[in-house]
């Protein structure tokens, strides 16, 4: 039925200003006029306004504002991020499915998203907390030809996707914490958790996991984190249409996934820089062996944080934390 009723959608869509005939969706679906006509009133009673006018046939006036398969790719102009789009009302990671569903040689571009994650998970084994309808939590499910060292710009790659959708369609001013916490006003909103599959010299597949806090209202926040977590509904004062700004996301990256792999990492690396936080500051900086004072320097040609190392020599950095003082993120 769910497949019937998304190649239904699918066909309406692909001529949205003009009406299509109860016959011809008749013998395109392979189903009655009926049936049709069923599918019709079922989508009326998901939220769609559908016109029906006698000898022209139907056309989507329009969609519902709730995420489901359907009003996601209702008007999704992508060309391969989330043609295979998985949606759950409830789920424990979409990290976890990205990972479960590339064993299932599931294809390059498919996106899980969940209206609520029961174990969502954060980077360093942090829990990451995903309320019913008040975030975006979803994963994409990547097949890049490259060799595994480059995964890292894949990251900064994601990061600045959701940075320019923040940026030219919520009205708002991010900023990115390397590698790829997006800040806003100095508190993180969303965050970026890649993980790997790879043989020597090749990738077997990536599971990109985005966590985008949106419609959070200030005391659905988890308590430890209050101080140093923001939602765009705190920053805006406006509730934002989750199914709007997720076509958004998977438009945008797709695009800069396009052009990475047109142009290399250059450009993308010039967009992540347009955002780069703390960016020529001191911070303090914490590898698994290490910890101490320096300043950002840059990002490298490698997606690499340049800094200055413990003795002030200069240091390239693939996996780190960063801290600053009190009353900031992570004080
Ligand atoms: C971070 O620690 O900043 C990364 C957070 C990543 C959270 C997202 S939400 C969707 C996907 N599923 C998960 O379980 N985690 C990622």
């Amino acid at each position: 039925m769910e497949s019937t009723r998304t190649r239904l959608i699918a066909l309406l869509e692909e001529q949205a200003d003009d009406y299509i005939s109860g016959q011809q969706l008749s013998d395109q679906l392979h189903i009655s006029r009926t049936a049709v006509w069923k599918h019709m009133k079922e989508l009326e009673k998901d939220g769609y306004e559908i016109e029906a006018v006698s000898r022209k046939g139907y056309r989507i006036v329009s969609s519902p504002d709730k995420v489901s398969l359907n009003t996601l790719q209702w008007g999704l102009k992508t060309e391969w991020v989330g043609k295979q789009l998985i949606h759950h009302r409830q789920i424990d990671s979409t990290q976890r499915m990205g990972h479960e569903l590339a064993k299932q040689h599931y294809p390059h571009g498919t996106v899980i998203i969940a209206d609520e994650q029961l174990e969502g998970k954060g980077r360093m084994e942090r829990n990451w907390y995903s309320p019913q309808g008040e975030g975006i939590w979803m994963s994409f499910l990547l097949r890049p030809e490259l060799p595994p060292v480059h995964a890292p710009q894949l990251t900064l790659l994601a990061a600045a996707a959701v940075a320019e959708v923040l940026a030219e369609t919520c009205q708002v001013t991010p900023q990115i914490k390397w590698p790829n916490d997006v800040l806003i006003d100095h508190k993180k909103m969303a965050g970026i958790l890649t993980e790997m599959q790879a043989e020597h010299d090749h990738i077997q597949y990536v599971v990109l996991g985005m966590g985008i806090n949106m419609n959070q209202p200030a005391d659905s926040l988890a308590e430890d984190i209050h101080y140093k977590a923001t939602s765009l509904l705190i920053e805006t004062g406006e509730t934002w249409s989750l199914q709007f700004v997720t076509q958004a996301l998977l438009e945008k990256f797709e695009q800069l996934y396009d052009l990475y792999m047109r142009e290399g990492f250059p450009p993308i690396k010039s967009k992540w820089e347009a955002y780069g936080y703390r960016i020529g500051e001191r911070v303090s900086i914490s590898t698994m062996q290490e910890k101490w004072e320096g300043k950002l320097l840059n990002i490298e040609p490698d997606g690499a944080l340049n800094a200055e190392g413990p003795d002030g020599e200069e240091k390239k950095l693939y996996s780190a934390e960063i801290h600053w003082g009190k009353g900031g993120y992570y004080a």
